[in-house]
């Protein structure tokens, strides 16, 4: 008979994989637990109201939810219910004691393995989903084995789903990687693993390795990803210092089969829970092995991505005749990407901010993320928050383009031109709007790397 499964943790990365799974596997049932009881709330809300934004989500959840997958706060029940449990609760960068600012916090996730040893009633298969630095399998095995009634074999699956794109990620992932210890309890262990994604994901694409190898290749690949990031926008500063085109040596660089087109974007700088986070993690482990050149090597990328934010604001001062005070300047969008709500580490974050202490009059616009822009942003004075962009833009001096929205290209540009004070200026920091078409309007124009 097919185990039933429980994740603890009830967020961006547990609701969502948990509905798929369980959409795909209608004969297991799958129970999602937090200690968030408003969260849980959300997810079982009648109207599907559901606590995070992602395309496609509400339509699976519709398709589950109550059927064979369930929310709750009971997490004591739920473990006692299941066989296998995923944990996928937060590890936030440590903002305290040693490796405060780069080290994983791991206490949300030791409380969960405490919770899980006490609840327990048989043998359990734990399976990491959070993001974990590498040798946290051992801490938790140690936590769970010793003086235990029941045996616990630890699984690294770490999740490499991008928000925005989250169901579509999950439904036809690259690969799913499942690593687990290398005995013949482990190797049974990840074979049940394997089951739960050979449901829906060709075999090939699901790779096993050993645990330490999962978790240290999830930091390793989304490092790699943010390396891509700041290595652009590293060019990006190039371009406009000399009169090249960031988006099409993008292209060219891009249509090298070595190197490929993704992640070759320049913006604002990457933002999310996890590039930064899972960056400093690996500086932090780097320096803990005495590897100090690597780490330095990782702190570029850091260092080159908060450069990216300095830089769109230090132009707006420089174009806006070296005074910002004042001045109203309209952000187009606070999220961190399109197609989401959140608003952890967004560059809008940083360039509000920034443009905050030069005292100019903002005006927040998101078609998802208001309501995290305005907790945010709760401490800064004078802030507006207007979900139509038309309104947002009466008499303001810039408009700067921080989400690549889909729709701002399809905006009536005359109609916000001819509502802005003159002269008007449009940053466009993801190069996503037709800037001859706007200059024709009259508008200055700005972009990334030009
Ligand atoms: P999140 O903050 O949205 O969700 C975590 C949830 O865990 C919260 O609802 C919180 O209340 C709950 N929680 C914390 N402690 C708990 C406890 N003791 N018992 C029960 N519930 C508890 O975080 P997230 O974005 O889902 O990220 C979770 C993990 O997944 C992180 O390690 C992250 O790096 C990783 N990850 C996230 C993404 C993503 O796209 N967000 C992608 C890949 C990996
Ligand atoms: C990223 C990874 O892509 C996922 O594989 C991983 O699972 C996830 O982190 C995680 O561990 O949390 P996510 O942060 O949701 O996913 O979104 P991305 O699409 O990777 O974008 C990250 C940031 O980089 C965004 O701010 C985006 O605008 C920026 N970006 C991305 C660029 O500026 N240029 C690009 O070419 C690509």
């Amino acid at each position: 008979m097919n185990k039933n499964i429980v994740c603890i943790g009830a967020g961006y990365i547990g609701g969502p994989t948990m509905a798929v799974i369980a959409k795909m596997n209608p004969d297991r049932k799958v129970l999602v637990v937090d200690i968030n009881k408003d969260r849980i709330s959300a997810w079982n809300s009648p109207d599907y109201a559901l606590p995070i934004y992602e395309p496609g989500l509400v339509d699976v959840v519709k398709e589950v939810r109550g059927k064979n997958l369930f929310f709750s706060t009971d997490i004591k029940g739920a473990v006692k219910e299941c066989d296998i449990v995923f944990v996928g609760v937060n590890t936030p960068t440590k903002m305290f004691g040693r490796g405060a600012g780069r080290a994983s916090d791991l206490q949300y996730w030791e409380a969960t393995a405490r919770d899980i040893k006490e609840y327990a009633d048989g043998d359990k298969i734990v399976i990491e989903k959070s993001t974990l630095p590498v040798r946290t399998a051992a801490a938790m095995d140690a936590i769970l084995n010793t003086h235990a009634k029941y045996r616990f074999t630890v699984l690294s699956n770490p999740e490499f789903l991008a928000e925005g794109t989250a169901i579509k990620d999950l439904l036809e992932p690259d690969r799913v990687l499942i690593g687990g210890p290398q005995d013949d309890v482990g190797i049974a262990a990840i074979n049940e693993a394997v089951d739960i994604y050979a449901s829906w994901v060709p075999r090939d694409r699901i790779l096993t390795t050993n645990v330490w190898s999962a978790e240290l290749t999830k930091l390793a690949a989304n490092a790699f990803l943010a390396q891509r990031v700041s290595s652009i926008n590293a060019i990006a500063g190039l371009c406009e210092a000399t009169g090249a085109d960031v988006d099409e040596v993008a292209r060219v660089i891009g249509a090298d089969r070595r190197i490929g087109p993704k992640f070759l974007k320049a913006g604002p700088g990457f933002g999310g829970s996890c590039f930064k986070k899972d960056v400093l993690n690996l500086v932090y482990l780097c320096e803990t092995f005495g590897l100090h050149t690597a780490a330095e090597y990782w702190i570029g990328v850091i260092k080159m991505n908060e450069h990216q934010q300095e830089r769109i604001v230090s132009r707006l001062f420089r174009e806006m005749f070296n005074t910002l005070a004042n001045k109203k300047i309209a952000l187009f969008g606070f999220a961190f990407k399109a197609d989401t709500g959140d608003t952890r580490e967004t560059p809008a974050g940083k360039v509000a901010r920034l443009l905050a202490d030069e005292h100019v009059r903002l005006v927040i616009t998101d078609p998802k993320a208001l309501v995290n822009a305005r907790r945010d942003l709760a401490d800064l004075d004078g802030v507006s928050y207007i979900e139509d962009e038309y309104k947002a833009v009466e008499s303001a001096d810039a408009v700067v383009v921080m989400t690549d929205w889909r729709h701002y290209p399809a905006l009536d540009w005359r109609r916000i031109y001819g509502a802005m004070r003159k002269p008007a200026l449009v940053f466009d920091t993801r190069n996503c709007l037709d800037a001859a078409a706007l200059r024709k309007i009259g508008f200055k124009v700005l972009n990334i790397g030009k």
